[in-house]
């Protein structure tokens, strides 16, 4: 098996860029992190990536006069590590439209809601705001505009009577470590692709729909 090349673009954390790197440790896993790249230095997930024995660099975006001259040293970086397929995860900046086509069905992220519901920031402090009751988070590809794309996968988390932000952030955290290495698998292995703006390629659940809150 030949493993898909990935880099991963982080500003922080990492938790998910640690769930990634957990995912590849298995054998059979098709993709294989070749580069970590953080706009911001110093970070944790920097420090995961070192821990891994991961190369990771920092390019600061403070350094560069415009996005597409910051964009284009991304562009750069990534290409000269042979990269063939790029993961945001907690990546804080907008790309221009340039970079996204340049990785046009090669170019995942992980969105903390289910989209198109709730894009942007703040998205559990929104999601506690409108009363919802099913949230959850989304892998995509990447689209020019923000948070949307050809949805790779989902998970559903519950709402909980007295979430705060934080708590219902961190039970949407745990569903985006398993969904993200999930979501990873399929397109590096090829299970589905984009076909006319939709990923296609695999529709079963394994779950049982539908899923109620309040149960009933
Ligand atoms: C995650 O909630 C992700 O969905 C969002 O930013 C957060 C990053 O967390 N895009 P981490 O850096 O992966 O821990």
């Amino acid at each position: 098996m030949t493993r898909k090349r990935v880099g991963v673009l982080i500003s922080g954390r990492g938790s998910n860029l640690q769930a990634l790197i957990e995912a590849q440790e298995s054998p059979d896993y098709p993709a294989k992190i070749v580069l970590v790249l953080s706009n911001v230095p110093g970070v944790q997930g920097l420090a995961r990536a070192e821990a891994a024995g991961i190369p990771a660099l920092v390019v600061d975006h403070k350094r560069f006069a415009s996005r597409s001259d910051f964009d284009a040293v991304l562009d750069q970086t990534l290409k000269q590590a042979g990269v063939e397929l790029l993961c945001n995860a907690g990546f804080m900046r907008l790309h221009t439209e340039a970079f996204v086509r340049g990785w046009w069905n090669r170019h995942l992220n992980i969105h903390p809601s289910l989209l198109p519901a709730f894009k942007g920031l703040h998205t559990h402090a929104r999601v506690l705001d409108e009363g919802v009751k099913i949230t959850g988070c989304t892998v995509h590809f990447v689209r020019p505009e923000m948070d949307s794309g050809p949805i790779v996968a989902q998970a559903a988390v519950p709402v909980l009577a007295g979430d705060t932000p934080e708590s219902l952030a961190a039970r949407v955290l745990e569903a985006e470590h398993r969904l993200y290495p999930h979501a990873l698998r399929l397109v590096a292995s090829g299970t589905v692709h984009v076909d006319g703006e939709r990923v296609v390629g695999m529709t079963q659940m394994r779950e049982e729909p539908p899923i109620f809150s309040p149960p009933i």
